[in-house]
């Protein structure tokens, strides 16, 4: 069960093909009929994942879903990532519910800034990370050119697996560097089924079928891969210091298949996971799962919230009882769902690799585990990424207080936001930090429509914040420049926020003891 086991997300900057990439690979599993309705853009139909009206009204897609099919006998978790940059702190964390990461790439642009973002998480954890270049049926940057941007800006080493050849209207197919095969490419007007080819590399008809040019440069291409690139090390793959290569195009379905077997060979089953005191093996019987997303009225008739969970070991079981360690109580998680779509399922058994979403009363945080009673697993946290804008908020009517900061918590346990606050002040006015700038609107919006609580926002100068490391230091007595101020989160850490890093390098050098960092706890 665990062996055929393959969970990971795809990352990639906005309009490289990561949606036509998804829904191709769910068409190969039959879960989906008919390609776009994953996300029908330019449709009126709205995107599986635009649960909420802000999204509907902007057409974007913010939040992630998962995804779950059946392919040659092994059980596959997609893993969806929001597209729009201002919410890329939740594909961080969804990142680290992945085992492995596909990175979709325009051929025609090459590693974009939102790629190297995301790209930089993988390496915080070693995951193993598949490109899939994309758009070869359009014009594109010469291959040579892709994977040294790919090197130079990621720095990763890279094996293409297969090799395009010529792009745009010129673009034959590629060539499978494992079957000395060419995989000839015929347009199809983005059906499914692609008439392919297969081409033996000696065939003499070769020239004949790609062209006197294209075959020449084909064949020296390859003698060039054969002697000067880098060895195909599955070790290397695995620890994510090597990204193996493919060239398709998702949208005629070129090369789509070949790279799911490929992918599928190359990747692993879930391995094991770091806890505070050592690993979890996911063939441990125990059941263990840590809350990775959480996603709050999803369905606006029943105003829900739901809970997204990666299962690390053992098997969950309808109606199991779990131990939940961070509220240190033991529960039955209720109606375990898995999404397939727009359609929840409620499912009455799920194994290590997979994702479940459970209905959470308020009571679960990012980075919370859940397990079985007898195993007692604490997974290390979800790291918090630092915010780059800040807002001071408070509340327009004072009697809305409780549902202010009912409203405020909530939505910050979600992640989309953090929350702090001046030292030894009250919540009725709060510092609200966000990675992306929409996630003002975001909490204005969701504050107002579903607590009916309407706030006043304050833009802060602050772009930059730093928790401070050292447990018994009182922030009072620190030295600092005029610009910074001393704020603390909810849990009562410390925190400065600064408006350059010439105020950063002036608090640790007026303050020799101080430990800043730039991930939260
Ligand atoms: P994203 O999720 O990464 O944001 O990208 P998405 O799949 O939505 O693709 C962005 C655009 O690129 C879409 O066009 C899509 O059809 C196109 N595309 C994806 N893969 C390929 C490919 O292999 N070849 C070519 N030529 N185009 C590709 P659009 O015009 O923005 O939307 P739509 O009208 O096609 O839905």
């Amino acid at each position: 069960m665990i062996e055929k086991r393959r969970t990971f997300a795809i990352i990639s900057h906005p309009d490289a093909g990561k949606t036509t990439l998804t829904e191709k690979l769910l068409l190969y599993s039959g879960a989906i009929q008919l390609a776009g309705s994953v996300k029908g853009k330019k449709t009126d139909k709205h995107a599986v994942s635009d649960w909420m009206e802000i999204e509907k009204q902007r057409g974007i897609s913010v939040t992630s879903s998962v995804m779950q099919f059946e392919y040659n006998g092994c059980c596959i978790n997609i893993i969806d990532t929001p597209g729009h940059q201002d919410f890329s702190e939740d594909t961080y964390r969804t990142l680290m519910a992945a085992d492995s990461a596909v990175m979709v790439i325009d051929a025609s642009k090459g590693v974009e800034n939102q790629t190297k973002k995301l790209f930089k998480v993988c390496l915080l954890r070693d995951i193993p990370i598949f490109t899939f270049i994309n758009k070869m049926d359009r014009e594109a940057k010469s291959p040579y050119d892709l994977l040294e941007d790919i090197e130079d800006v990621l720095c990763i080493k890279t094996c293409p697996i297969n090799w395009p050849i010529g792009c745009g209207k010129e673009f034959k197919g590629v060539y499978d560097r494992k079957k000395n095969e060419i995989l000839a490419f015929t347009a199809n007007n983005g059906q499914r089924e692609v008439d392919t080819d297969e081409l033996k590399i000696d065939d003499p008809d070769l020239d004949k079928k790609i062209g006197d040019d294209l075959a020449h440069t084909l064949r020296d291409d390859i003698e060039l891969l054969d002697g000067a690139g880098d060895e195909l090390n599955l070790d290397d793959v695995r620890h994510g210091r090597l990204t193996p290569v493919f060239f398709g195009s998702a949208l005629t379905n070129f090369g789509v298949e070949p790279f799911l077997n490929e992918f599928i060979n190359m990747t692993t089953p879930p391995l094991p996971r770091k806890t505070v005191d050592g690993e979890v093996d996911p063939f441990d019987d125990r059941f263990s799962a840590f809350v990775f997303k959480i996603q709050a009225n999803m369905n606006k008739a029943h105003r829900d919230r739901i809970a997204f969970m990666r299962i690390c070991s053992g098997k969950y079981e309808k109606a199991m009882e779990v131990y939940h360690v961070q509220g240190n109580k033991k529960m039955r998680l209720s109606q375990p769902q898995q999404l397939m779509a727009q359609d929840r399922e409620v499912i009455d058994e799920a194994y290590a690799g997979d994702i479940i979403g459970v209905f959470d009363p308020g009571i679960f945080s990012i980075g919370d585990t859940v397990c079985s009673p007898n195993a007692k697993f604490k997974f290390e946290g979800i790291p918090t990424f630092a915010p780059e804008h800040f807002n001071k908020v408070r509340l327009k009517d004072t009697m809305k207080r409780k549902q202010f900061v009912k409203g405020i918590t909530q939505i910050a346990q979600e992640g989309a936001i953090q929350i702090f606050r001046e030292l030894d002040s009250g919540m009725e006015e709060v510092i609200v930090g966000v990675v992306g700038v929409l996630q003002f609107d975001v909490l204005e919006y969701r504050l107002k429509n579903e607590y009916g609580v309407d706030i006043i926002m304050e833009g802060l100068p602050y772009d930059r914040i730093r928790w401070i490391e050292n447990e018994d230091l009182d922030p009072k007595t620190l030295d600092l420049a005029s610009d910074t101020k001393r704020i603390e989160d909810l849990k009562g850490n410390h925190l400065l926020l600064f408006t350059s890093d010439w105020s950063i390098s002036w608090a640790t050098e007026h303050n020799k003891e101080l430990i800043l960092a730039e991930f939260g706890r």
